[in-house]
């Protein structure tokens, strides 16, 4: 603030102040010394009401003074006079970083309880498997559902069926580090063999699929091995180093229907987890890993 607007404000606002007490002590005054107390001051209403002339009450005058002392006790110890910053040093910035600093420590004292404990630990901790899915709800439900089963795009996290691996140390490698996965287009590769090939997929876990024809399907295994094994495994069980899901086990990240197959063939797939571990902190990886590994075992 330039030195025109803090006197500007200095000014006024004391000017405005030290107006109040003139007032009030004047008409106070002019109480005493003009007029008696009790008289009508000559105003009537409706023939018979009439305006008298009583002085303010002592405690209300008292009030008005001790409003005024306030202001001033105010603006001397907190920030309200221009430049000043007030004789307490209070600012808004500093009381938010207190509050935010004691919430921090409390949240790191109740943290530190599960500090030294692995993921099967957390996983069995009753406490741990709370703390776990409040971390879940804040961070996680967003994409992958308050349940955690997932939607079109975002793995369902509640089933044993992973992608990158459901091992404690690959579900907390996944949410610490994030991961990428990469299935590229395959449309042109294919060519007009997409609908054979996906006809092929659509079977690989066992449902039936004489509509498409023998042809397509003998066609589309060719295709498949062709193109989709070094990936999917000859098997179709994927590949968790690669993120490759298994196209048997009936679980679809993106869908299962022959159309919805054939558009991740045609256009590939890109699902990006984002990486959790700075935001989080180990600790709290650990805790919401728990939690899902604890979903796992009671689904
Ligand atoms: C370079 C490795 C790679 C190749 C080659 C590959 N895929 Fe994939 N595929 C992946 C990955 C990785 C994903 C997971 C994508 C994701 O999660 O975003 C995936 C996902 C899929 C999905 C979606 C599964 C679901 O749960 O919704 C289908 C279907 C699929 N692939 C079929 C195929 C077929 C058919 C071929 C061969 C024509 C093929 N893929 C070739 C790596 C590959
Ligand atoms: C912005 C959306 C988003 C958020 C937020 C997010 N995820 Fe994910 N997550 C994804 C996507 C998309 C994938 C699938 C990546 C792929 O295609 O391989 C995924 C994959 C995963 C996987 C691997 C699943 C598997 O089958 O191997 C785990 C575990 C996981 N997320 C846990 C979490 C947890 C725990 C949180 C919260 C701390 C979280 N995610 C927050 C989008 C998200």
């Amino acid at each position: 603030m330039s030195a025109f607007w803090h006197w500007f404000i200095v000014i006024l606002t004391i000017g405005s102040i030290l107006g109040c007490l003139w007032l009030i002590w004047w008409a106070a005054q002019k109480h005493q010394t003009e007029s008696a107390s009790g008289e009508p001051v000559g105003h009537v209403w409706d023939d018979d009401l009439s305006e008298m002339d009583h002085p303010m009450p002592r405690w209300w005058l008292w009030l008005f003074y001790a409003t005024i002392l306030f202001s001033f006790a105010y603006l001397l110890l907190y920030p309200g006079l221009g430049n000043f910053p007030g004789l307490l040093g209070w600012t808004q910035e500093g009381q938010h970083a207190a509050e935010v600093q004691a919430l921090e420590e409390r949240r790191d004292a109740h943290l530190a309880r599960y500090a030294d404990m692995d993921v099967e630990a957390l996983a069995a901790n009753a406490d741990a498997v709370q703390a776990g899915a409040r971390i879940y709800a804040h961070n996680c439900a967003i994409c992958h559902g308050s349940d955690a089963r997932g939607a079109p795009g975002f793995p369902n996290l509640a089933d044993d069926a992973w992608q990158w691996g459901g091992t404690p140390d690959a579900v907390v490698t996944s949410i610490r580090d994030g991961r990428t996965a990469v299935m590229p287009p395959l449309g042109a590769a294919t060519g007009d063999d997409a609908y054979a090939v996906s006809a092929y997929v659509y079977q690989m876990g066992g449902r039936t699929a004489a509509h498409f024809g023998a042809a397509s399907l003998a066609r589309g295994e060719e295709q498949y091995q062709q193109l989709c094994v070094a990936c999917h495994g000859r098997d179709g069980k994927g590949n968790a180093a690669l993120g490759a899901p298994d196209l048997t086990d009936g679980a679809w990240v993106y869908g299962g229907t022959h159309e919805a197959i054939r558009a991740s063939v045609m256009q590939g797939r890109m699902g990006v987890m984002p990486p959790h571990g700075e935001l989080l902190g180990e600790t709290r990886v650990l805790l919401v890993a728990a939690y899902l590994l604890r979903l796992n075992q009671t689904e």
